[in-house]
């Protein structure tokens, strides 16, 4: 039975797509079969595979709303073949938009996304679910649909604002819904380790989660070669795999797979 991992902060541009893609492709290259389901209208991690959204006929939006089933909106990425034939993605474009409210008419509106890849889920070692920035409906239905969570944190100045609220919604997520989704790890993204600030982020976080949650010891830098992936159509790990971008996902995927499942 696969793990299904929801990609989750609702602080926009904190490296949630490209922990998303580059940790997937990682465990792909590891040889472990991955899907990764966009659930964000932006359509970002849809894009940076090199899939054109505006193109695109069959998406998670068309298999919710049941005018094709799942597997039929699953594809494999391109390249797959460097990616020892094993990531494939459930793409999404912007009809993904008017998502929330046609899913808050439903009385089980939570649990839309969990039914959707209940039928998927035995195929593939790791299902990971990239959420938007928000709280809204559709990173409800990504908690519901996990196991687990995983926390992408950037470092900054600002780095722990809103993660009360987030902690919060994944325990009214608990009690409410009777649906926990524990947090597999945070990791501390975009981080410069030649900057004091850098350092004193990762320390914050440890302050603030103290022993109750895991934190990643492997931090992801920042680096070029990761940003300027996607506008070619390739994981970071692809486009350049010297970079010290490459390295750290690769090494994130070690540690990712070296914890046991929650
Ligand atoms: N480690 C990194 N080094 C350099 N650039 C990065 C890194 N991680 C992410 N980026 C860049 O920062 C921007 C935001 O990253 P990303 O899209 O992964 O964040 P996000 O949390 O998914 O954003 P959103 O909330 O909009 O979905 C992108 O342009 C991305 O290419
Ligand atoms: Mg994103």
């Amino acid at each position: 039975m696969g793990e299904t991992i929801a990609i989750m902060n609702q602080k926009g541009g904190c490296g949630k797509t490209t922990t998303a893609v580059n940790l997937s492709a990682s465990l792909a290259i590891m040889g472990k079969s991955v899907l990764i389901v966009d659930m964000d209208p932006q359509a970002n991690l849809t894009t940076s595979f090199g899939i054109n959204k505006l193109k695109l006929e069959n998406t998670v939006y068309s298999a919710i709303s049941g005018e094709i089933s799942v597997k039929k909106a699953i594809i494999p990425v391109k390249d797959n073949n460097k990616l020892n034939n094993n990531l494939f993605i459930l793409p999404s474009n912007n009809s993904l938009s008017g998502l929330e409210i046609e899913l808050s008419k439903l009385p089980k509106y939570h649990m839309v996304l969990k039914g959707l890849l209940s039928s998927v889920k035995n195929l593939f070692d790791y299902i990971f679910i990239d959420l938007p920035p928000s709280l809204g409906i559709i990173t409800i239905n990504g908690l519901v649909a996990s196991d687990s969570v995983i926390i992408p944190i950037q470092s900054e100045y600002y780095a722990l604002e809103g993660v009360a609220d987030l902690i919060n919604t994944i325990n009214l997520v608990e009690e409410r819904l009777k649906s926990p989704s524990p947090i597999k790890g945070i990791v501390l993204t975009l981080y410069d380790s030649r900057t004091r600030l850098g350092r004193e982020v990762y320390s914050e976080l440890k302050k603030y989660f103290g022993n109750k949650e895991y934190i990643f010891k492997t931090v992801i830098p920042r680096n070029i070669k990761l940003a300027e992936a996607p506008s070619y159509g390739k994981p970071g790990i692809i486009y350049d795999e010297d970079s010290i971008g490459t390295k750290s996902y690769l090494k994130l995927a070690e540690e990712f797979l070296r914890l046991k499942s929650k």
